[in-house]
């Protein structure tokens, strides 16, 4: 039967097969015991579209992808295509899909799970508790500023320039999503740039400010340069709700801040357009990691952060947060019962249980099944 979701899977390469193989596991249980289907399109896309068709992904993809109402993807890229030509590159294949399909806003929420607050590299009392959402801007900025290359200069030296570039629609958009969100959440929006030494800083801060005093002087605002943010996020996490910034600084600092959960394999994202006529957003769920071809294959890798991708999208493009809070709470569960991908084997290990990829999926689907 048709389920009138249309869902493009796009595992990639690393360990992005291994771990959508495990939420295939909740897929199939969610269509069996909450009657939540998917029309289902699964293709290629980074280094595995670049081996089969000369391509990080294809045309082909990229329009099945714009008709879907939501994809799923892995991860890309790996040491087999470090020499491929940088227009070939498997993150080119990502970044296109992020920009024809014009997901501006990347949602990207940092929550510390009670039974890993020793698994942060932070003490206890920095950490526990702690809940928050960085605003990454994700079709602009030095990812896409033009002109972009290299030549060799008038001196004969080799010389390499990318453009930093933000305009004041692109700021005001990402920021309305973040003072959105801040209302359903603790109210508060801290916006990040380097207005100290950046002209595309000095405009975010005025657009931001613009807007706030415009539509959104409910909500708490200040501002920090992106360096002080950094610290500030060791320091105290806990001060912060909502945290916006652009692409480049938004890519650095939910890194940063994945390592105040206790490991890069927990932290899903989701990555937004601006809704149409009927209220739809284009959207794509990928986890945070990269494809850690360190562990590929090996069956190590953690699933947490792409089921938590796929909850994610349960959520945001299906209006489905009671199946989503289902899956969130299987996983708190599975890891307050003690399961650990070996990325999560720091701090205090006592009477933990060590698992691989296939096992903590199915521990997952278990708790499911419990909760059911
Ligand atoms: C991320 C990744 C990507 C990025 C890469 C894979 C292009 O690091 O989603 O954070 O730099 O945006
Ligand atoms: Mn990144």
């Amino acid at each position: 039967m048709a389920s009138n979701r249309n869902l493009l899977v796009l595992p990639g390469d690393g360990i992005g097969p291994e771990v959508m193989n495990e939420v295939r596991k909740i897929i199939a249980w969610m269509g069996k015991k909450r009657a939540v289907g998917f029309d289902i399109t699964e293709d290629l896309v980074g280094g595995a579209a670049l081996d089969k068709h000369g391509t990080p992904i294809t045309d082909a993809t990229t329009k099945i992808a714009l008709e879907a109402d939501a994809v799923l993807f892995g991860s890309v890229g790996g040491p087999k295509w470090d020499t491929a030509d940088f227009s070939k590159k498997p993150e080119r294949g990502l970044l296109r899909l992020r920009k024809e399909m014009d997901l501006f806003a990347n949602l990207r929420p940092a929550k510390v799970f009670d039974a890993l607050v020793d698994a942060s590299s932070l003490k206890p009392e920095i950490v526990k508790g702690l809940d928050i959402m960085i605003i990454r801007e994700l079709t602009s900025g030095v990812y896409f500023g033009e002109p972009r290359g290299r030549h060799t200069n008038a001196k004969g030296e080799v010389e390499a320039f990318d453009t930093q570039r933000y305009t004041t629609p692109e700021i005001r958009r990402v920021c309305a999503v973040a003072f959105e969100l801040a209302r359903k959440r603790k109210n508060k929006v801290l916006s990040a740039e380097k207005a100290n030494v950046m002209y595309t800083g000095v405009l975010w801060r005025e657009e931001a400010t613009k807007l706030h005093k415009e539509s959104y002087s409910d909500v708490q605002l200040s501002h920090m340069y992106a360096d002080a943010l950094a610290m500030q996020l060791l320091r105290a996490p806990k001060d912060f709700d909502v945290i916006v910034t652009d692409n480049l600084f938004g890519d650095i600092l939910s890194d940063e801040a994945s390592m105040l959960t206790g490991s890069l394999g927990l932290l899903p994202s989701a990555s937004l357009g601006a809704p149409d006529a009927t209220g739809r957003r284009k959207a794509l769920y990928e986890p945070i990691h990269g494809s850690a071809p360190d562990i590929a294959g090996k069956g190590l890798a953690n699933p947490i952060a792409q089921t938590l991708s796929y909850a994610m999208m349960l959520r945001y493009s299906f209006d489905l947060g009671k199946d989503a809070d289902m899956v969130e709470l299987a996983v708190e569960n599975v890891l307050k019962a003690g399961y650990r991908t070996g990325d999560l084997l720091v701090g205090n290990t006592d009477g933990v249980k060590k698992v691989g990829t296939q096992e903590m999926g199915d521990a997952i689907v278990k708790e499911l099944d419990r909760l059911a």
